[in-house]
């Protein structure tokens, strides 16, 4: 998100300038990278046949096979880009809508507060309660993925499982002016946070096309369901049960209320769903700056340490949820915090289904997870850490998996190695295991066993020498080649002076390191990101080393900022960027398609000023991945993000989420944006009434007469 919750510069009040590092991450080796992305790609002529020729990934979305023939650079997608690009939604003509190419079209499917079932639904004019949340679509929709009906149906009838992030407290709560919640004297009761906690989770949904070719929610569906902020979840892995992982409340330390800030997601190959927290921090306040009932000083300032390296500092962002649940006090409960931060699976087949926070994957401010099936049924997930100067990640799952039968595979997340990655300068890396016992993972340094090596992932990952990077977002794999792409955000601290590292003993406060350019992060003050791929050696998904590089650098052509003096001009490409077609910035959301399309999603504010003013609101963008040609395909209304992106199987029918329209906590959220209730993307349960409040929400994407969505 990025969201007035989420600023920048709110989050670490505290600017940590020191250079004490021992990190051996490469901005301390480098001047420029060797391998020039020319000869990177140039290995990619003569896969295209390959795209054709089987799948992986995909496959796997619909369970059915999972060998792959062919292992390499992304080829031109199958079916190639046939649409013309929209143009951008700019300040003078601004439309608050959500637009695609013409012969497309985009309609509303499911918006925040809609029922899941047939009772009354929501009245937007007035405050949502939890009872009224529990059976309502989610707040702020994110990553999602669409679990295809068997026996045929697949293509017009579906589960969708939604993460949904976080919440607006205003919105949900119906305070009006927003900047009165942030008022000390406005009293935040316990009702009012349990309906926030009810808005957060995941919703499942059953979604089909009706015989006109309208696609809806059934509300009917025995698979409808909310996971939310005080679901009870299981803890499995090397890390459940552990002394760090115990509360007052769970003295097993294996079960938990909830899970929060559901960013992006992952599915597996055995059907199952993955939904990732990531800015949970933001949840929790440490008011006293102390840890009540601890007594050992060096334990203390363990503990305290830990909490800041993860962001968790007084205030968090501003939910207030510590002042009626106690909870989310840090500073009483030091543990719960530990509780978080994990990816979460869950069995979108099963309501009944306890979800099982998998500790193995570490503890992170997951981004997503994105899945890799080797020829040999190696499975890797992908996943990045979203703060800026944080690492990229590798579980490799130690059973390989069973192709045949989804029900012995239940505990594949379970068991298995969990790598941070290290970019070189000559073009290749290497996945650094974090394991109890190598690399100065030991208890002299802080590491008593692996579960401590878990709970404290980002720590270990300083201790290995990892290579901080622009903000990690979501990570895609080509569904053939199983190239794989990252984006990276921006960094507004990169390249900043005096330059300083993640230190190596893990007490670097998130976010406030000022790390030098380097190869893979090549732009200082990296306010338009960049996307980044690798590929593994020997096409091995569980391999140790790779090959990589920047797929491009995003930016304005047409901006007129120039970078400020104490930054180094040379050896990037600046603000301007180096896209082959439509610009944009700030690139969040990124998925392949079944035909290898790269679609990216972008996360800026939105409201085309300031260094948007040539590139407008939120788009989609859909690249081919061989050349970097880039069009933009879908723009946004205004303060909204563009984030969450799947199809059904036979690509026709397109989801996107459209999150946090009109967000601005200095005046009414109205102001910016009426979407979707004005019914400018066709009609809602509400568009005859008129817009009370602006609402995330979810559009179905098709093209007239039914072709390939991109085509
Ligand atoms: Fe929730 Fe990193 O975006
Ligand atoms: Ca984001
Ligand atoms: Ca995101």
């Amino acid at each position: 998100m990025s969201s007035a919750l989420h600023k920048d510069g709110r989050l670490n009040p505290s600017m940590e300038t020191t250079n004490d590092s021992g990190n051996e991450s490469i901005h301390d080796l480098i001047e420029r990278r060797v391998v020039s992305r020319r000869g990177f790609l140039a290995s990619s002529i003569g896969l295209t046949a390959a795209a054709a020729a089987g799948g992986t990934v995909l496959d796997a979305i619909t369970n059915s096979a999972v060998a792959a023939p062919a292992y390499g650079p992304a080829p031109s997608p199958t079916g190639g880009i046939g649409f013309t690009s929209v143009p951008p939604n700019l300040a003078a003509t601004f439309t608050d809508a959500v637009t695609v190419p013409q012969g497309y079209s985009a309609r509303v499917l499911v918006a925040w507060g809609d029922p899941l079932d047939t009772s009354t639904a929501w009245d937007p004019t007035t405050p949502m309660t939890e009872a009224q949340q529990l059976r309502s679509f989610g707040s702020h929709t994110d990553g999602m993925h669409y679990f295809p009906f068997p026996g045929g149906q697949g293509n017009v009838r579906g589960l969708l499982a939604v993460n949904n992030e976080y919440c607006d407290p205003p919105l949900v709560n119906g305070v009006s002016p927003a900047a009165d919640y942030t008022d000390p004297d406005f009293r935040v009761t316990l009702p009012m946070v349990r309906a926030q906690q009810a808005a957060h989770g995941v919703t499942i949904v059953e979604v089909e096309k009706d015989r006109n070719g309208v696609w809806g929610i059934n509300r009917r569906s025995p698979f409808n369901r909310r996971i939310t902020g005080n679901t009870p979840c299981l803890m499995s892995g090397p890390a459940a049960g552990h002394e760090l992982m115990r509360t007052a409340e769970d003295p097993t330390g294996t079960r938990v209320l909830g899970t929060l800030n559901n960013c992006a997601h992952g599915y597996t190959p055995w059907g199952t769903y993955l939904t990732c927290e990531e800015n949970w921090n933001g949840y929790f306040s440490n008011e006293t700056g102390d840890v009540e009932g601890v007594i050992d000083i060096d334990r203390k300032f363990q503990i305290i340490k830990g909490q800041t390296r993860y962001g968790v500092v007084k205030g968090g962002f501003g939910y207030r949820w510590h002042e009626p649940d106690a909870r989310f006090r840090a500073d009483l409960n030091p543990n719960e915090p530990n509780r978080f931060g994990w990816v979460v699976e869950i069995d979108p087949w099963n309501p009944q289904a306890t979800p099982v926070k998998r500790t193995a994957m570490g503890r992170i401010k997951h981004e997503n997870a994105q899945v890799v099936v080797g020829a040999d049924n190696k499975v890797a997930f992908y996943m990045g850490d979203d703060e800026r100067n944080e690492y990229l990640y590798k579980f490799v799952c130690a059973k390989r998996l069973n192709p045949a039968g989804r029900s012995t595979d239940r505990d594949m997340l379970d068991k298995g190695t969990l790598y941070v990655a290290r970019f070189d300068v000559n073009g290749t890396g290497e996945w650094l295991p974090l394991v109890h016992g190598l690399n100065g993972l030991t208890a002299a340094n802080g590491f008593r066993d692996q579960a401590e090596v878990l709970v404290k992932t980002r720590q270990a990952a300083d201790r290995v020498g990892a290579t901080m990077m622009d903000r990690p977002e979501w990570i895609a794999a080509h569904p053939v080649t199983r190239e794989v792409y990252m984006t990276l955000t921006n960094n507004s601290r990169r390249g900043n002076r005096p330059p300083s590292s993640n230190r190596v003993d893990g007490t670097t406060n998130a976010a406030s390191a000022n790390p030098s350019v380097d190869a893979a992060n090549p732009r200082p003050d990296n306010d338009y990101g960049h996307i980044i791929r690798w590929r593994e050696h020997h096409g091995d998904v569980g391999a140790t080393t790779f090959d990589w590089d920047i797929f491009v650098q995003c930016g304005d052509k047409a901006t007129k900022k120039t970078l400020g003096s104490t930054y180094d001009p040379k050896g990037h490409d600046g603000y301007k960027g180096n896209i082959v077609g439509d610009d944009y910035g700030a690139p969040d959301g990124l998925w392949f398609d079944k035909d290898g399309r790269l679609w990216i999603q972008t996360d800026q504010i939105g409201n085309a000023t300031g260094d948007w003013i040539n590139i407008g609101s939120n788009v989609m963008m859909c690249a081919d991945p061989s050349t970097g040609e880039t069009h933009r395909f879908l723009t946004s209304p205004r303060n909204c993000e563009v984030t969450g992106c799947i199809s059904t199987p036979d690509g026709r029918t397109m989801f996107v989420g459209i999150q946090h329209p009109g967000e601005d906590w200095s005046s009414a959220f109205t102001q910016n944006s009426t979407w979707p209730d004005s019914g400018v993307n066709g009609p809602t349960l509400h568009s005859h009434e008129g817009p009370a409040k602006p609402r995330s929400g979810i559009v179905v994407i098709t093209r007239d007469g039914g072709g390939v969505i991109g085509t």
